[in-house]
This record gives structure tokens, C-alpha cells and sequence, in this order.
């Protein structure tokens, strides 16, 4: 079975994948995770995100164990990822690894931005999980300061919007739900709620 799971950033969807993944005994991928270790290793070398032909050979030679999960989630790196995220190169440097994990017994719940509409189109269960810009940002915000990453709410919001901006507007594998997906607005759900909801729709597919 492949769940696809998509959504802006901080929408809860990453959280709900994992736990989803768990309940049902399959795989989880982070495809988010895929696009940070690009960008993070470009910081990391020196090399500039919108370098396009650099970014390119990043993906391709990618080490998935160079970085810790914290050094991933810092606000720089996931400006960069979205940045890189928007190159055509790097999408189909990475779409391979991602459709091999999918396709892989018992199958996996992919969680990221087009995983229903160009990485699994034959998904068997798509989830858009969207929440208000401003819960996303209370959310992101409440986990950059356990990380030790103090920012503001104002300016946490604002990334929030940017990126938002980018991930939607590329003409590449933009962020959008696919036209079979189940839309789960989780603005108003504690994780608990929103697990219990993504549960039934899963299972209801099933
Ligand atoms: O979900 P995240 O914040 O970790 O994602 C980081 C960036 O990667 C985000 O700006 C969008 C991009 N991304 C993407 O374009 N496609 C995916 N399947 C997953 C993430």
C-alpha cells in the first residue's frame, strides 16, 4: 500500500505520515528531508543554492547521512531547500530514490509536496493536510525554540509565507492536491485528532 501524504510546510503532515506509517506497518519517507540534505550540503560547501548546475550534482551524489535531523531544520536550510526544491534537475535526480521506496514491500507513506501528483500518482490513499498560515507558523515557531533556534513569530510567519509562495507558484511539481486526494485541514485538530481522522480515510480506502 502507498500513502501520499502532502501539505505546506508545518502543517502537521509530517507528524501524521510518521504516526500513520507506524499504525499501518509501513515505511515512512520524509521527501522534505531529501531536498534539505541538497541545500544543507550546499551551505555546508560553500556553494550557492541557486547555483543550478551545482544543486544538480549535489542531488546526484547526495550522502543521506551527512546531517543530523537539527541541522536540517533550520529556517537557512529550509529557505535553500525550497530554492533547490524549484530546480527541474534536482526533482528528477530525486524522484528515482522516492518511487523505489514507494514501490518497495509492504509499500510506505511518503509525506511532501507532490508526492500525489507526480511522485505516486497510483497512490492508493492521497491526504492534503493544510492548516492556516498562522497555526503553521504558532507550530514551526513552538519547534525551532525546542531546537534551540530563537526566532520571532513575526519573522517565523513571514518565512512561513515565502516559502509558501515558492513552493506554489514553480511551474515544477508545484504544491497542489491532487484531484483524488482527501483534504484534511488540521487548523482546529490536536495531533491526536488529526491522527485519528487520517486513520479513518486510510483505512476507509484500504
Ligand atoms: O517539508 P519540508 O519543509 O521539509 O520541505 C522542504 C522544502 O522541500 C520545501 O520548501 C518544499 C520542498 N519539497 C518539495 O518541493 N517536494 C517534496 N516532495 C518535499 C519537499
Amino acid at each position: 500500500m502507498i500513502v501520499a501524504i502532502d501539505g505546506p510546510a508545518a502543517s502537521g503532515k509530517g507528524t501524521l505520515a510518521r504516526r500513520i506509517a507506524k499504525h499501518f506497518g509501513l515505511t515512512y519517507l520524509d521527501t522534505g528531508s531529501l531536498y534539505r540534505t541538497v541545500a544543507c550540503a550546499m551551505l555546508a560547501d560553500g556553494l550557492d543554492p541557486h547555483d543550478a548546475e551545482a544543486a544538480h550534482h549535489t542531488a546526484e551524489t547526495l550522502d543521506l547521512k551527512r546531517f543530523e535531523d537539527a541541522q536540517l531544520r533550520t529556517i537557512a536550510v529550509g529557505e535553500a531547500a525550497s530554492v533547490v526544491a524549484a530546480m527541474p534537475k534536482v526533482r528528477q535526480a530525486l524522484l528515482e530514490l522516492q518511487r523505489t521506496v514507494a514501490s518497495t514491500p509492504p509499500g510506505a507513506v511518503l509525506d511532501g509536496r507532490d508526492i500525489g501528483t507526480v511522485v505516486c500518482p497510483d497512490a492508493d490513499v492521497k491526504l492534503f493536510v493544510t492548516a492556516s498560515p498562522e497555526e503553521r507558523a504558532r507550530r514551526r515557531h513552538l519547534e525551532l525554540q525546542a531546537g534551540g533556534d530563537v526566532q520571532t513569530y513575526d519573522l517565523v510567519l513571514e518565512q512561513l509565507r515565502i516559502r509558501d509562495r515558492r513552493d506554489a507558484e514553480r511551474s515544477e511539481a508545484p504544491l497542489k492536491p491532487a484531484e483524488d486526494a482527501v483534504l484534511l485541514d488540521t487548523s482546529e485538530l490536536d495531533i491526536e485528532a488529526a491522527f485519528q481522522a487520517a486513520v479513518e480515510i486510510v483505512s476507509g480506502k484500504r
